[in-house]
């Protein structure tokens, strides 16, 4: 029997949410107990990310306060595990002389082993990357809820020339399909409504001759009142295959994160996109014809080393072309180990700032946009509680994503489908009045208005 508390923090992208269940799995059959209040844990882990600059650097500031914990409470364990785990390995343990356990994203079984290593006084250290790890019998632990991730696959094999993950990540596998639709099925018995299939690249997910629109259809058969979403995809991968399968399955969402992150093709030759931007614009214009209401989003990298302004204008004409619905916009950040950080970071930072200003501003326009042209259309919408601003009011999201408010009533129950008819919009958020609050049936979840 063992006794301890531990306290995980999660930073990052949601494939690291998803690898927390994992552990928090791990940890529970060996019997660990899993709190929340940090005052409880004998054991501290910090899931980290090693993306960019700033969160490693965020993290390194909660460190510091896990000093602090440390010398009222000597005995405590603390543990980074993830991303910055991998890339740093013995530096955390000798710089940070308070980090007792250092685990990279492929050595999870092996945390309740480091950790009693840790108890007895020694490091506990395990980085090792592997080529097999799936974690494919592993029960992540979840508490209930609606929404669940799904880790579909692990590593990265692209290689863009910016990204640490394929070095802190490993190499590119897949789970076996079964256990996928097994995890969906066990998902949707216990009352769970949306799950989101997560990889680096999911769209080069293979088990056995089964590619990812195989996966998805198998996913989206298991109960047709779960949805189903997905990220991230890469463009040079996706099929048409993949398209049809979106379209012809009702409870898969209508909603492709794909990555575009330049609109110049001399920068994406530099970042080893593999794609060109007309390339790109084919598939986007492929989907729309394909999925009638199809919506994107995207992540754009501002100031990547020898960008010009007017390399940034066309990454501004591509955003203004496609009209995402959402974009995750970043400055560009050297990583040492990757190809990207051999060239000059010949960017200045007020350059940098200034074009990821004008792209988010930008992409709150035609947010904007959208939304305020879906004012007087119903949407279906997957109720998540009360709002998180007043409780005379609920929210849920749409099937494109968007969180929309509506008034609360006693009929209105969280995990059912409603319609909702939106009369105002923000950039962010849909509002509007319940026409109909419980759809039980199929199709009538999917009738358009
Ligand atoms: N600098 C800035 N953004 C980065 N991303 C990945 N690596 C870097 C980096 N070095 C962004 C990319 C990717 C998203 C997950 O993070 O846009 O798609
Ligand atoms: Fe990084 Fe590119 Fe792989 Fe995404 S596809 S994880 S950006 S290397």
């Amino acid at each position: 029997m063992n006794n301890n508390n531990i306290y995980i923090e999660t930073y990052g992208c949601q494939m690291n949410l998803a690898d927390t269940e994992i552990v928090m799995g791990i940890l529970k059959n060996y019997g660990y107990q899993i709190t929340k209040e940090l005052e409880l844990a004998d054991v501290v882990l910090l899931n980290t990310c090693s993306v960019r600059e700033n969160a490693e650097q965020r993290i390194y500031g909660r460190l510091g306060n896990f000093k602090k914990l440390k010398s009222s409470k000597p005995n405590l364990i603390v543990g980074i595990l993830g991303c910055m785990a991998e890339r740093l390995k013995k530096d955390l343990i000798e710089e940070k002389k308070i980090v007792d356990v250092v685990v990279g994203p492929d050595e999870y079984r092996r945390l309740p082993e480091f950790i009693d290593m840790a108890f007895t006084g020694d490091k506990g250290i395990g980085v090792k990357l592997s080529r097999t790890e799936t974690y494919d019998d592993i029960t992540p632990y979840r508490e209930d809820g609606l929404q669940a991730w799904i880790s579909v696959m692990r590593g990265c094999d692209k290689f863009c020339t910016y990204c640490v993950v394929p070095f802190t990540r490993g190499r590119e596998r897949s789970r076996a399909i079964n256990s996928i639709v097994e995890e969906v099925k066990g998902l949707s018995q216990r009352g769970f409504r949306e799950v989101t299939l997560l990889g680096q690249n999911v769209n080069s997910y293979n088990d056995s001759g089964n590619d990812f629109s195989d996966l998805l259809a198998a996913c989206a058969d298991v109960d047709p009142m779960l949805r189903i979403r997905f990220t991230t995809s890469h463009p040079q991968d996706l099929s048409d295959k993949l398209l049809y399968t979106i379209a012809a399955n009702q409870n898969i969402c209508k909603y492709i994160h794909l990555p575009v992150q330049s609109g110049s093709n001399r920068i994406l030759k530099l970042m080893n996109r593999t794609y060109t931007i007309e390339h790109y614009m084919e598939i986007i214009d492929k989907a729309k014809s394909i999925i009638p209401g199809v919506s994107f989003s995207t992540d754009v990298i501002a100031g990547f080393p020898t960008e010009t302004y007017e390399d940034h204008l066309m990454t501004l004409e591509v955003m203004r072309n496609v009209r995402y619905d959402g974009a995750y916009m970043f400055k560009y950040s050297p990583r040492e180990g990757t190809k990207a950080f051999k060239m000059e970071d010949d960017i200045a930072e007020e350059s940098k700032i200034k074009r990821l200003t004008e792209i988010i501003d930008l992409q709150q326009r035609i947010s904007y946009e959208i939304n305020q042209a879906l004012i007087g259309t119903e949407e279906t919408v997957l109720v998540e509680g009360f709002s998180k601003k007043s409780e005379k009011f609920m929210s849920g999201r749409t099937d494109s994503n968007k969180v929309a408010v509506f008034p609360c009533s006693e009929s209105i129950k969280e995990g059912s489908y409603i319609k909702v008819k939106i009369n105002r919009a923000t950039s962010g958020t849909l509002f509007g009045d319940v026409i109909s609050t419980s759809l039980p049936s199929e199709k009538d979840l999917y009738k358009t208005a």
